[in-house]
């Protein structure tokens, strides 16, 4: 923005808003003299098919109402409708890197290339190995960024950043995990996203369709009634076991086996080896979860709050959403 910068008045409240499967969250943040202050959170339940052919009216409504008297508005698109791949490449211009990484996207992408933004960035300051300089290399659908845009507009903001939930969740925990090697995991309803750091680099991420529903599925199925009972069941088994029932141990595997296909790739082709596991995500409130992993993968695991000022407890679903308002915070 430059001298305009200098003369518009600093912005001091950031909202981020994640359109989750389960539930739209919506973190606020403001940025005073002090760190950065948590001063809202709201969330609703989402209308089916989030994932897919959404109730574009029922979004605009909650969009709406989740974000009384603001303006601009950061979110991130789902994870699993973005390609993403982290290539090694020769010293080059920004420009240059453009044109390196479209046929590398070309040969995995779903659609036709007109359908599809590609976008790449840096990882890292400069080459860390002789292969050259890690970069991310990603492909998102125009359409569905059209329909983000259009959604938000339609609820009477502008969305001014449409980021991933790999880059929020970073950004959240980036202070805490500055000199370690952490693989952030945050367990949704549908999906997991696994961010795996370096020190200040992010090394791996991947999603994965593992997530809080195939808890609620599982619980289903042994109890015969439907999901929405289910998952009363399930909240409440969640809230006081120490460890999984018998009914959730396949689904707690998977989601361990998945994790750990993350934590060795890491290992065997980055010789980068984890020593701390933080989860997030409201599939991450299973009581059990934290020990159940720790003990299976042999790496500590916890939900730890973010380095935020709150005023109330820190709720682990509300990860990607305060990542998000932290954009145009933490550099
Ligand atoms: N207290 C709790 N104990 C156990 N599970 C919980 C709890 N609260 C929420 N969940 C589960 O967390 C999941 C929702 O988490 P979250 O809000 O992070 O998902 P989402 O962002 O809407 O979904 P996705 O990221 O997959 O699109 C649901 O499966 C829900 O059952
Ligand atoms: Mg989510």
């Amino acid at each position: 923005m430059g001298w305009l910068g200098k003369i518009l008045p600093r912005r001091t409240r950031f909202v981020g808003i994640d359109l989750g499967t389960a539930e739209v969250k919506m973190a606020e943040i403001e940025v005073g003299n002090r760190d950065p202050e948590v001063i809202a959170l709201r969330r609703l339940t989402s209308p089916p098919g989030v994932e897919g052919e959404m109730e574009e009216d029922q979004v605009v409504e909650i969009l709406k109402q989740l974000s009384p008297g603001v303006k601009e508005v950061i979110s991130c698109l789902p994870p699993e409708k973005v390609v993403t791949r982290i290539l090694r490449l020769p010293p080059m211009s920004d420009k240059e890197r453009e044109e390196a990484v479209r046929p590398e996207l070309e040969r995995v992408i779903p659609a036709p290339r007109e359908e599809m933004i590609i976008r790449s960035l840096w990882l890292e300051e400069k080459p860390s190995s002789q292969e050259g300089r890690r970069c991310l290399a990603l492909a998102a659908p125009v359409s569905l960024v059209y329909l983000y845009h259009s959604l938000f507009a339609r609820a009477g903001l502008t969305l001014g950043v449409l980021d991933l939930p790999a880059f929020a969740l970073y950004r959240l925990f980036a202070q805490q995990i500055q000199r370690e090697n952490v693989a952030l995991v945050d367990v949704g309803a549908r999906v997991t996203q696994v961010v795996i750091t370096r020190g200040p680099e992010i090394v791996f991420l991947r999603s994965f369709s593992v997530g809080g529903d195939l808890f609620t599925r599982l619980a289903a199925e042994y109890l015969g009634v439907g999901l929405e009972e289910a998952e009363k069941a399930k909240l409440e088994v969640a809230a006081t076991s120490p460890e999984p029932e018998e009914i959730f141990r396949s689904a707690v595997l998977e989601l361990g086996r998945e994790v750990k296909r993350c934590l060795d790739f890491c290992e065997n082709q980055e010789g980068v080896k984890v020593g701390r596991i933080i989860l997030s995500g409201g599939g991450a409130k299973l009581r059990f979860l934290p020990a159940f992993l720790e003990s299976m993968l042999g790496v500590k695991t916890s939900i730890e709050t973010p380095l935020l000022h709150f005023s109330f407890p820190y709720d682990p679903s509300f990860a990607i959403a305060l990542g998000l308002a932290l954009r145009e915070v933490v550099k």
